[in-house]
Formats: C-alpha cells, sequence, structure tokens
C-alpha cells in the first residue's frame, strides 16, 4: 500500500553542514502493516516520517501511495490520508480549544469551508462515544480546554484525532517518549487497540526496544539511513530483546540497549 523506492535526502548539500540521510532507500509496506521502528539517534527515523507526508521533499526516488504517486504532493494534499502524532503532547492538539472544537477541527480535516463550532448534537453524542473508548473520563470534559489536559490525556484525544477522518496511512513519532511509564503504557495500549479495531496501516517509531518488541507485526531498525534489521511475522511474534541484541553483536552502536 506503501512503496518507497530509490530515496535520497541530503540536508544543507554543498555546505560543510552536508548529512546523507538516504541514499537510494527502499522500502514496502503492506495494508495494515504495524511496523516500528528503532534506531538511534540521527539514524533517519524522524526523517523519513518527514518524506512520507510530505512535510520534507525527498531530493530522488519515488513514493507510491495506494497505487497512486505522492512523491509530489505536498504535506497540505497528503494530510486528509496521511496522519500524524508527533512526541510533544503540544503539537497534535490546538492546547487553547476545548476537546470538543479540537475533536470538530480533526473532523472536517481537509473541507473546503471555515469551520463553525456550533455545538452539533449528533457530534456531541459521537465524540463522547470515541472519548469513551479511551476510558480516562474525557467524555465528561466535552468543554474543557486541552491545555487543561495531561500529557497523556492530550495524545490519547490526538489519536482520536488522527483516526476520525480514516486515514491511509498513520504516523507516530515516538508519541509515549514524553510521558511517564505509567502512562505511556496506557497510551500504547489505546494505541493498539485503535490501530487493531481500524486495521489501519500504522509506522511508529520508538526508542522503548520492549514496545518495539511487543506490539505491531514487523519490526524495522535503521541505523544511518539504512535497514539494518527488518522482521515479521512469526519471526517477530517469537522476538525476544536477546534475540535482537545478538543481530546487534558486529555493531558498534548498542546504545539503543542501554
Ligand atoms: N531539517 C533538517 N535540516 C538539516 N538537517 C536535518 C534536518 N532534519 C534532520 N536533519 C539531520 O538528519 C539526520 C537524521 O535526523 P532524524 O531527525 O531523521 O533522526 P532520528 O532518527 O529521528 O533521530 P532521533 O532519535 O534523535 O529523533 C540528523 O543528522 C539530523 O541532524
Ligand atoms: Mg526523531
Amino acid at each position: 500500500m506503501l512503496k518507497l523506492s530509490g530515496v535520497s535526502k541530503t540536508f544543507n548539500k554543498g555546505s560543510i553542514n552536508e548529512q546523507v540521510v538516504f541514499n537510494n532507500f527502499s522500502m514496502d509496506i503492506d495494508e495494515k502493516d504495524f511496523i516500528c521502528v528503532l534506531g538511534s539517534n540521527g539514524a533517519g527515523k524522524s526523517t523519513l516520517l518527514n518524506i512520507i507526508s510530505g512535510k520534507v521533499r525527498a531530493d530522488g526516488g519515488n513514493i507510491i501511495l495506494k497505487d497512486r504517486d505522492v512523491t509530489h504532493d505536498t504535506e497540505h494534499e497528503k494530510c486528509k490520508n496521511i496522519s500524524r502524532i508527533f512526541q510533544d503532547p503540544s503539537l497534535g492538539t490546538n492546547p487553547s480549544m476545548t476537546i470538543y472544537e479540537n475533536l470538530s477541527m480533526a473532523k472536517n480535516k481537509g473541507k473546503r469551508f471555515g469551520l463553525s463550532f456550533l455545538i452539533d448534537r449528533k457530534d456531541e453524542e459521537y465524540f463522547k462515544e470515541l472519548l469513551s473508548t479511551l476510558h480516562l473520563g474525557l467524555e465528561d470534559k466535552l468543554y474543557t480546554p486541552v491545555s487543561q489536559l495531561s500529557g497523556g490525556q492530550r495524545q490519547s484525544l490526538a489519536l482520536i484525532m488522527a483516526v476520525i477522518g480514516e486515514p491511509d496511512l498513520l504516523l507516530l513519532d515516538e508519541h509515549t517518549a514524553a510521558l511517564d511509564p505509567k502512562t505511556s503504557e496506557i497510551v500504547m495500549g489505546i494505541t493498539r487497540d485503535i490501530v487493531e479495531e481500524k486495521g489501519l496501516t500504522t509506522i511508529m517509531v520508538t526508542h522503548n526496544v520492549d514496545h518495539a518488541i511487543r506490539y505491531g507485526n514487523r519490526l524495522v531498525m535503521l541505523h544511518r539511513g539504512n535497514k539494518i534489521v527488518d522482521i515479521s511475522g512469526e519471526k517477530k511474534n517469537t522476538l525476544t530483546k536477546e534475540k535482537l541484541l545478538t543481530l546487534f553483536k558486529d555493531m558498534d552502536d548498542k546504545s539503543l540497549f542501554s
């Protein structure tokens, strides 16, 4: 459903700050794949998501999404089909607006005309129903500004907002990294439930090796812009931290496992 072929990206080309991130990178992603992406700092994980979402334009190669060449589509053109959540909880939601307004905005994403925040009873019921699936009590806080929510509540709301328009692809960039361990587990559980229930094709970047092993059907490890591990199916189901570490015994960088 998503095919990256021969993608290359160099930042600051020709300057002393030149940074080759990808050189002829290819990857095929199947419908309903839930891919966990691991990799050390600077491996190119966020850049990969940026290239897919159109935030960063690749220098070469092409990207096919659902049989359509989207290589040159802008981020705005892609945002209806590709949803994204970042590490920072304040990026996925608008803190000065209420939960209702945030959900209403997400529901109307990509619509041509200005938004109307007149309360629609049908939406109110629908939003309450969606929020109740989180089991965080947010269905009783529909008119509370998002700034008053905790990081975990915000990321959970961001998840609901990201999938409300039934995107083709969900991109998660360390979306639980800023949360305390307990909340991170809760948000991961919510993530898995939403991805499974909606059958979403998902790419989740994480530094949490346990999460990468526990969640998803495929694990990819990036190192200096290359896929050095790509495990799926039964191999992924039976993967352990120890097994993953043995794949690294010849690698100099073990910081991920520290
Ligand atoms: N907009 C940019 N301009 C210049 N260099 C960039 C830009 N974005 C990323 N880079 C560089 O590209 C390389 C890959 O960065 P990227 O953010 O993709 O890494 P990452 O794998 O997400 O790392 P982390 O785990 O720290 O988030 C880094 O060396 C980074 O400095
Ligand atoms: Mg990153």
